[in-house]
């Protein structure tokens, strides 16, 4: 396909997933700002660290801000990747963590970073940790992107949040609706209409 095709292809596919937004809560400017402060937390916590901690991708959603996070942090961390799967093609959790795709390392005596998209009912964070911790991982720290406290159902907490959301389905840099705009460089809540 010629240049100037594809790319007023790619102009139209981005449009419609604008239209698809209520509003924009989030910018690029936004997030690249508090993704610093969360690099920068890290930094500090794991400085004495006697060994380099593992940060765990959880995929699909954290996959921009964990590349992103993880460059900006001046520790040398070993990097690894999970797939999780907690909600199907639907917008509420189904409770039950499933892994998809395992991480390659072992987690055994290790200091573990999880980086997750957004901690809603906090029923996959609860379940990754106790999932890592009879691994035998010596301590875990979950950096998450966004926080939904008001819909939390269990008592964990992400250690670091770079933003705190209401009650409202948020999409892009990383956060999905039936895996669609993951790939929107902004985070926005999606209109009622598209999923209800
Ligand atoms: P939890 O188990 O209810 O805490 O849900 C965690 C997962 O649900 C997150 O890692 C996301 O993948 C997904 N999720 C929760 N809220 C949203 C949202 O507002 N937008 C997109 N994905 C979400
Ligand atoms: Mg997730």
């Amino acid at each position: 396909m010629p240049f100037n095709t594809y790319a007023r292809a790619l102009k139209c596919r981005r449009i419609n997933m604008y239209n698809d937004l209520e509003k924009i809560l989030f910018t690029a400017e936004d997030i690249a700002e508090k993704v610093k402060g969360a690099a920068d937390w890290l930094d500090k916590k794991y400085s004495a660290a006697q060994s380099m901690p593992l940060a765990v991708c959880v995929l699909k959603g954290s996959v921009f801000f964990f590349c992103d996070l993880v460059r900006a942090m001046r520790t040398p961390v070993q990097l690894d990747f999970m797939t999780i799967s907690s909600y199907g093609n639907g917008t509420v959790s189904s409770g039950e963590i499933k892994i998809v795709t395992d991480l390659a390392a072992s987690v055994d005596g290790r200091d573990v970073i999880i980086i997750e998209d957004i901690v809603d009912t906090g029923r996959t964070l609860a379940g990754l940790k106790r999932l890592l911790f009879s691994r035998g991982a010596k301590s875990v720290a979950c950096v998450a992107l966004a926080d939904k406290p008001s819909r939390r159902e269990t008592d964990v907490n992400a250690d670091y949040r770079c933003f705190t959301v209401g009650d409202e389905f948020i999409v892009g840099y990383g956060l999905d609706y039936a895996q669609k705009y993951r790939n929107l460089p902004c985070i926005g809540v999606l209109k009622d209409e598209i999923y209800r």
